[in-house]
């Protein structure tokens, strides 16, 4: 397989970034911190999730949130739902596009959406139907791809089947999180092979943490399979609160840099996103966690 010419980034820092920081960060440097990643270039930025506040109290400003994002053509600011009451409070904000979330495990289902995995797609039918109605793009994301923290390998198969029953639902993509990052790029490769057979590789994306310093190697491994659509956060923030010793997703800047490097246009400012990763980063108190912010900082 030839590598894509064009990649499409999906910037989750914003909502997975900032879901798993100790501190709420408040809602005004939320705000720049989404519009200077709109400055860059970028599409797609996840801005936030419309779950319970008791679950996640990082999220309990949604609303705040989807009030304070000035209209830019061309950028989508997906949320994420994981039941009809989200998906009601989402499209009232103002919600253009909305992410459904299950999981390719049991265990960590219950864990991070409390019911089964039958359950959750019986769960996203009627946000489905209703986004269709209000024409509403919903992303479907499925957890724990290669390995749970609770039930360790889980099989590309269970997975494949999951895409294929939010891909027939009307999600219009199916992004693949490595949740704790514990993936090789043979796993990637095993992985793809499956489900490509059940979802077309247009219509998936790979969400890669980089909990074990794989995330890179394992989005090369994705590429070589065509897979064209990248997510990634700014500074490396994130992780999952429902999946311990998750560490951040990938770095923006570290997957635009080798994106560059590679020739593969993305139509996302490096500089621009460097700026963005130091902006939050100062605000945390802590240097990102991007080696490409690092090495270019102040260059
Ligand atoms: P539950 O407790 O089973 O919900 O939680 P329930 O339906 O029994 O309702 C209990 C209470 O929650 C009620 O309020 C509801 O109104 C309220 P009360 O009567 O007690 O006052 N409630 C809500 N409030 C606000 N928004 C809602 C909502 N729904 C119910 N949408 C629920 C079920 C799904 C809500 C909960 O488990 C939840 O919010 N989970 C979200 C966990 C989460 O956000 N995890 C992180 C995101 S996923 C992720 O990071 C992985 C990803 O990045 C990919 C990867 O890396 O693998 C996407
Ligand atoms: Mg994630």
């Amino acid at each position: 397989m030839t590598l894509p010419s064009k990649v499409r980034l999906y910037e989750v820092g914003p909502r997975d970034g900032l879901q798993n920081e100790k501190q709420i960060v408040p809602t005004a440097i939320k705000l720049e911190l989404i519009s200077l990643l709109t400055d860059t270039g970028l599409s797609k930025i996840e801005a936030t999730s419309f779950v319970s506040p008791k679950w996640v109290p990082q999220m309990g400003d949604n609303r705040e949130i989807m009030a304070g994002l000035a209209p830019v053509l061309g950028v989508d600011y997906p949320v994420l739902t994981p039941n009809l009451k989200g998906f009601e409070a989402a499209v009232s904000a103002g919600a253009k596009e909305v992410a459904i979330f299950g999981a390719a495990s049991e265990s960590f289902s219950q864990k991070n959406i409390n019911c089964s995995i039958a359950e959750s797609l019986e769960r996203f039918m009627p946000i489905m139907a209703q986004a269709k109605a209000h024409n509403i793009l919903v992303r479907g994301y499925i957890s724990c791809v290669v390995g749970c923290p609770y039930e360790g390998k889980i099989s590309p198969l269970a997975v494949a089947k999951i895409a294929k029953k939010m891909f027939e639902m009307g999600c219009y993509e199916i992004s693949l999180g490595d949740t704790t990052g514990v993936a090789t790029p043979k796993d990637i490769d095993t992985l793809l092979d499956v489900v490509m057979d059940y979802v077309q590789v247009a219509h998936l994306a790979l969400h890669c943490h980089d909990t074990y310093g794989q995330a890179l190697a394992n989005i090369l491994a994705g590429l070589h399979r065509g897979i064209s659509v990248i997510d990634s956060s700014v500074a490396g923030l994130g992780g999952c609160p429902y999946a311990v010793g998750a560490s951040g997703n990938v770095a923006t800047e570290d997957v635009l840099y080798m994106l560059n490097g590679m020739g593969i246009e993305t139509g996302v400012d490096l500089n621009k996103m460097i700026k963005a990763a130091w902006y939050i980063s100062d605000f945390l108190g802590r240097r990102p966690s991007s080696k490409v912010a690092l090495a270019l900082h102040n260059k």
